[in-house]
């Protein structure tokens, strides 16, 4: 499988809370290597971890099921793979996903972003280029311009580009042939996505945050890539404070390797992983400062909520789609936050985590 990247590279960068910044770039390793060998060297790591097959990918069992049984249908019958819509908070496997199905179904992925593909020129010149069962990623799919989404649309449902020659009255419309591709969308929301594109899609599939055990298995699998020791009881200390996340478990480990590294711990146990993660500020549920800013700010300045997106932004210095789309999904998850039609509220599992005492009068509406 060939990957042939097309400009930007998809933004990779968001899923990821504020626990970076408190992070020292410590690793000895890195340290020696020049900035840019060290940037490339980090990129070459998360390369080597990034599973590159099915039988690699953990855990999201509804989604390979769907996938699988596509791919073999798709294969028997000779035909390309139906376009795919992948959905779900960052870090969760999308892009992973896109690049396992072109080496599952032998074919060349490009891979792209919306932000990317501002210009007409910049979609027609990738379409045309696809060869027959390539697949397209897209990467943040629901940013596209609309002059691109719109020329999107023949091509995903006839394989055909529409293209407008001349100006005025002597313009008209003249339509190529492409080759039959697969598009694979992923967007973190879905709901922002326009329902012609939506409805183009002849599969939409939800990955959904992973098990303490399933992210116990990739850290050790990672582990193991990546030459460092860890325990089963080491691996699920990382796993728990994951934020139900493989890229986040992925750094967490690679924090933690460096922490065992500079303390001369030959192994990463469950009191060196709980060690290290509580000085970067990740606390035994995965919350950082900006999760217990958020819920604090609701408990003690607004007595529990509702309170607006709008208000907790300000109150921790994060954007609102930030907050909306990093930071509310898991704490809505674990069951510490709530969204109602008047704004979020703090639930009692949150007051009791952040050793707060629930109102008695709240106690009741929150049960
Ligand atoms: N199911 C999985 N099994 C093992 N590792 C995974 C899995 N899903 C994601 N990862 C790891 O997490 C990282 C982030 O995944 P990615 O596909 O880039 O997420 P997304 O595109 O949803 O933001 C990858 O580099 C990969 O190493
Ligand atoms: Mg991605």
């Amino acid at each position: 499988m060939a990957i042939i990247s097309s400009k930007k590279q998809p933004s990779d960068s968001g899923g990821e809370p504020k626990q970076r910044q408190t992070q020292p770039k410590t690793s000895t390793k890195e340290n020696i290597l020049q900035p840019e060998a060290a940037i490339e060297e980090q990129g070459k790591q998360e390369e080597s971890i990034r599973p590159q097959r099915f039988a690699d990918y953990i855990g999201q069992k509804d989604l390979k099921d769907v996938l699988e049984i596509a791919i073999k249908a798709a294969k028997s019958r000779k035909e390309v793979l139906d376009h795919l819509l992948l959905y779900g908070p960052p870090g969760l496997g999308k892009t992973t996903m896109a690049m396992i199905l072109a080496a599952e179904m032998e074919v060349n992925c490009k891979i792209t972003s919306a932000p990317s593909l501002e210009r007409p020129r910049d979609i027609v010149g990738l379409l045309v280029n696809l060869k027959p069962g390539d697949i397209l990623f897209i990467d943040e799919i629901h940013r596209l311009s609309r002059m691109t989404e719109e020329i999107l649309y023949p091509a995903m449902e006839d394989y055909r580009l529409d293209l407008t020659v001349g100006k005025g009255s002597s313009a008209r419309t003249r339509s190529i042939p492409l080759s039959k591709f697969t598009l694979v969308g992923a967007t973190t929301r879905v709901g922002a996505l326009t329902s012609p594109l939506r409805d183009r899609f002849g599969l939409i599939q939800k990955l959904r945050f992973y098990e303490v055990e399933e992210l116990r298995l990739i850290v050790q699998r990672s582990a193991q890539l990546l030459n460092t020791t860890v325990t089963e009881d080491g691996a699920k200390e990382i796993a728990r404070r994951s934020r139900g996340t493989p890229r986040i478990a992925n750094r967490l480990l690679k924090r933690v390797r460096d922490y065992a590294e500079v303390k001369s711990f030959d192994c990463i146990c469950e009191k060196v992983a709980a060690e290290a993660l509580q000085l970067f500020q990740v606390d035994p549920c995965g919350l950082d400062w900006t999760d217990r800013r958020m819920l604090s700010v609701i408990i003690e300045q607004f007595n529990g909520g509702p309170v607006g997106l709008e208000t907790i932004a300000a109150a921790t210095g994060e954007d609102t789609q930030t907050i909306e789309e990093v930071y509310e999904p898991y704490l809505m998850q674990i069951g510490y936050l709530s969204r109602t039609p008047r704004g979020r509220v703090a639930t009692a599992a949150a007051y009791k985590h952040l050793d707060f005492k629930p109102p008695n009068e709240q106690l009741s509406f929150l049960q």
